[in-house]
């Protein structure tokens, strides 16, 4: 039965907590982690003490550190000794350095999706982990959520036959602001890198790993801004779009022999579903997150660190690499390079 503990309970000792950045991610996670019993929120980071101090004022964080002459904010904040972990909410394309300085500190990580650019960069972060014993997680959080376990349950419990077909939309109309993150090539802008964890997901979860893909992309500027991708198994198929010019249902819909499952809209942190049998009749089932639904992995990782354990099995290291190599593999296909790390687009045209 997919789990219904409180994940806010505490399972061990007390972590002290750094929060990585003061953007819009870190100000909806953060108040999930300072809702954890065994959570202390000891520091947060910013490029300017002014963010800092506002965050730290807003989520009672107890130091706030800041880029100055010598040294990074950043930099202040791995090297507390009160922090035991450091949530990582920087754009993208900072993921990787920040990763390896940390993990050079010795601080455990949670660090939002994507992991990093390329699956080079992830598996370079990995290994420096594993040689120095720090647990690292990504934080694609819709794997976390209970909904997602249920569903996992009824699939394996043959509900809807044998899945053979998964629909996964992700769209909604991007910044008006081109210097956003998302538009900007240095930070990993475009669709993919943001949404391309979530309309896999369900198509992952159903049908397995795809064994390849076709996508296609239309650009704005340099970065892909609505991007249709197939995804290719032995006896099943996928289709995904992801959009960052047009709001879309935020759907997904899993397709077996004898019926299909309805995954509610946003789909990456979907409280409810509902299944269809093959008459037509549906039956719907909920399942609410507590608080904005980031404390379930932050649990997760939680409790990993507090029993020793350098990776999570619900978000295994093998899987991140995969799903950075999944990522690589699109966006060769769409000829989407980002000129500062290490490129697998480099050598194509681009294709639009
Ligand atoms: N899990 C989720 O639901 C979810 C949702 C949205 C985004 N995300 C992920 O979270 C990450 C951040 O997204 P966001 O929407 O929070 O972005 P954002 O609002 O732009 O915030 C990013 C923050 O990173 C810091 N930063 C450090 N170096 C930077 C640089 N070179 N350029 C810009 N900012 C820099 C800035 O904080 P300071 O000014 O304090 O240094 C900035 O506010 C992305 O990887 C994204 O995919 C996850």
């Amino acid at each position: 039965m997919a789990e219904t503990r409180n994940p806010l309970e505490a399972t061990g000792r007390t972590l002290g907590w750094g929060i990585v950045a003061t953007g819009a991610i870190a100000r909806k996670v953060t108040p999930d982690i300072a809702a954890l019993e065994d959570a202390r929120l000891v520091g947060v980071s910013s490029r300017s003490q002014a963010s800092a101090d506002e965050f730290a004022t807003d989520f009672g964080v107890e130091r706030a550190y800041a880029d100055d002459d010598a040294r990074t904010g950043y930099e202040k904040l791995v090297a507390d000794p009160d922090v035991d972990v450091v949530y990582i909410a920087t754009p993208h394309g900072q993921h990787h350095a920040t990763m390896l300085e940390a993990i050079r500190a010795g601080k455990n990580i949670v660090c939002e999706k994507a992991f990093t650019i390329t699956a080079d960069e992830a598996r370079e972060v990995l290994e420096a982990a594993r040689e120095k014993g720090v647990f690292v997680m990504e934080g694609l959080w819709t794997r976390f959520h209970p909904l997602r376990t249920r569903v996992s349950e009824l699939l394996e419990a043959g509900e809807i036959g044998m899945p053979r077909w998964v629909q996964a939309d992700l769209g909604f109309r991007g910044p008006a602001d081109k210097s956003h993150r998302l538009w900007r090539e240095d930070a990993g802008g475009g669709g993919l890198l943001d949404m391309a964890c979530y309309v896999l997901h369900w198509p992952w979860l159903a049908l397995g790993r795809p064994t390849g893909f076709t996508a296609q992309t239309i650009k704005r500027g340099n970065v892909d801004a609505l991007t249709q991708i197939t995804g290719t198994f032995e006896k099943s198929a996928a289709q995904m779009t992801i959009s960052l010019v047009s709001q879309g249902p935020r759907q997904a819909v899993i397709s077996g022999h004898d019926g299909f499952i309805t995954i509610g809209s946003p789909m990456h942190q979907a409280q409810s579903f509902t299944v269809t049998d093959a008459r037509g009749s549906v039956r719907e089932e909920s399942w609410p997150l507590v608080g904005r639904g980031y404390s379930y992995e932050m649990r997760e990782a939680t409790r990993c660190i507090q029993e020793g354990a350098l990776e999570s099995p619900i978000m295994p290291w093998e899987d991140t690499i995969a799903q950075m190599e999944m990522i690589d593999e699109i966006r060769r296909q769409i000829g989407v390079v980002y000129p500062d790390h290490d490129d697998v687009a480099r050598d194509l045209p681009a294709k639009s």
